[in-house]
């Protein structure tokens, strides 16, 4: 589902007269249906620019790099957004949302046109212990956790093939992290391909199929 091959990314710095920071040198890496591979390795290793370059959000510099059969270095705009669509489930560390949409409608829209989108959102909502109070307010003034919630709630509502988990419990109490870390087993064992960076180690070893090492290059 997921292949990499000779990734390499540098940036240039242009606030720093174009200083370049190699950050990604001849990654190659392989996920298959049914793998979790977790990314370890110092603060600053590039963890966080590998998935964005799978995800599509950075360019790489050099490399190839194939998720569900679509070149994600050279996809269109638009075939970026059908992938996704179809195919990829990110969780950021952060959430972004559309201003004043309700924390249960940002669930919900994800399954857009579903009849049974919003019964999906309140269970994944109860599961992941967000107050009945909060369903109506836009996830905004939301707790990290909370917002961290919601974010994992949006992206496990609809089963895409591959997800890519930055430190998707960085922000949870130990209750939560529980949960979520059942919640990325079964969507493994339902056959996704995963590529997250799991800070916690118990949550590391209780997901992780394979742990790919990265070096920092500077
Ligand atoms: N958009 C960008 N522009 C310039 N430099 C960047 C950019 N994104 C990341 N970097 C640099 O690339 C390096 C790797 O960053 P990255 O966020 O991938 O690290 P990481 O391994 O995820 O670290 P952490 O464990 O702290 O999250 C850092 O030195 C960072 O400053
Ligand atoms: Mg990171």
């Amino acid at each position: 589902m997921i292949r990499v091959r000779e990734l390499a990314k540098t940036f240039t710095l242009h606030n720093q007269g174009g200083a370049r920071l190699p950050v990604l040198q001849g990654v190659s890496l392989e996920v298959g249906p049914g793998e979790c591979v977790a990314l370890q390795g110092p603060s600053g290793a590039g963890k966080s620019t590998l998935l964005k370059c799978l995800y599509g959000n950075y360019k790489p510099t050099s490399g190839s790099v194939t998720v569900a059969e679509t070149e994600v270095t050279s996809a269109s705009d638009q075939e970026l957004l059908r992938l996704r669509a179809s195919s990829v489930g990110y969780v950021s560390q952060f959430l972004r949302v559309i201003p004043r949409v309700p924390a249960i409608d940002v669930v919900a829209d994800e399954v857009r046109g579903k009849p049974e989108a919003r019964q999906e959102a309140e269970q994944l909502l109860l599961r992941l212990r967000i107050p009945m109070r909060l369903w109506s307010v836009p996830p905004a003034t939301f707790s990290g956790g909370e917002q961290q919630r919601i974010n994992i709630a949006r992206t496990f509502i609809r089963k895409k093939p591959v997800l890519l988990l930055d430190e998707p419990t960085a922000s949870l109490d130990a209750e939560n992290r529980v949960t979520v870390t059942a919640m990325i087993n079964e969507a493994r064992e339902a056959g996704a391909a995963i590529v997250g960076i799991f800070h916690d180690q118990k949550v590391r070893e209780a997901v992780a199929t394979r742990i790919v090492e990265m070096e920092e290059l500077s």
